[in-house]
């Protein structure tokens, strides 16, 4: 794979610098994905524990890992939402630092395969864990119009749930709607001209994304997780891309007892990290120091 194609990691210096990475302590990473941010805390001397729910991703990271030399590090095909079971599994008892950088990386969006891309044809998959057992085409297929149009309300923020929910429901009567671009062509007829600069499928599929991976629970049963993980001054790093997950760390730092809140406001990627990586667009990055 060409550096071109290669995930950036975002906010890489502000997330590494928010970490305080000490020499021989240890790190959980609970998003590897290309391993961008995993290989600076080895670099610094960190140990790190690696968690992704991505096969392909654990392939990648751990190729890029062994590279360097004299370096501590275990990986684990695990769902951060069960980070207890993985750190018992390496008889950790805590941690100097933990990292969550949400949501998919480049590789993942760019694998033409796995159906997250409105703009190339796929099977309706989504799913980031291909243990998961139900993929968008199931939703869209099984849901009704009212759970489709509450989920494209919710987690996309559509503004034109209803009309797609109906557009969807008519268009299964005549056959299931398997591919990607089924997809896009029913949402194109709901939404018609009236989307501005944005990809008229762009919530539905990030909504859709979002239920197959059950993302923001995943974040919630998480969070506490690691809290009771990190030793005392440990710091819990959070970079999000999305105002719903933004939100639920934003609260649960401002709401939870044994942190401090490091970050009033989130830092935010400069216009030049925007240039370079225009992924990094609507990042937001928070911080907490537990107490
Ligand atoms: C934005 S990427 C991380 C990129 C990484 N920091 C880098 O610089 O290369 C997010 C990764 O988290 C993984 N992921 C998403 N949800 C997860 C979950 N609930 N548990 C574990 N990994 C998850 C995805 O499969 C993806 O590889």
């Amino acid at each position: 794979m060409t550096d071109k194609l290669l995930h950036q990691p975002v906010l890489l210096q502000p997330t590494i610098d928010a970490l305080k990475i000490t020499p021989d302590e240890a790190y959980l990473d609970c998003t590897l994905g290309s391993a961008g941010h995993a290989v600076e805390i080895l670099k610094k001397g960190g140990k790190l524990f690696g968690l992704d729910i991505d096969p392909a991703a654990l392939k990648r990271a751990k190729a890029r890992l062994e590279k360097i030399p004299n370096v501590f590090f275990r990986l684990k095909k695990q769902n951060f939402s069960q980070l207890n079971q993985a750190v018992q599994s390496w008889g950790l008892t805590s941690v100097a630092g933990i990292l969550l950088d949400l949501g998919l990386s480049s590789e993942q969006l760019a694998d033409t395969a796995r159906g997250f891309s409105f703009l190339t044809a796929a099977p309706l998959d989504m799913r980031a864990d291909p243990d998961l057992k139900v993929t968008a085409a199931d939703l869209v297929n099984g849901l009704t119009k009212k759970e489709l149009n509450e989920l494209f309300k919710k987690l996309g923020q559509e503004q034109y749930s209803l009309a797609i929910a109906d557009g969807i429901v008519r268009a299964r009567r005549q056959n299931r709607i398997n591919s990607t671009l089924e997809l896009v062509d029913i949402v194109n007829r709901a939404v018609g001209r009236r989307r501005g600069k944005i990809h008229p499928a762009t919530k539905v599929f990030q909504a859709l994304r979002m239920a197959v991976n059950d993302e923001l629970n995943n974040l919630k049963t998480c969070l506490p997780q690691a809290v009771k993980l990190l030793k005392p001054k440990g710091r819990l790093v959070v970079i999000t891309f999305h105002s719903l997950e933004d939100r639920i760390i934003k609260h649960f730092i401002k709401n939870n007892q044994k942190l401090e809140n490091l970050t009033k406001k989130p830092i935010r990627p400069t216009e030049t990290e925007i240039k370079n990586n225009p992924r990094a667009r609507s990042a937001k990055l928070r911080i907490a120091e537990k107490i």
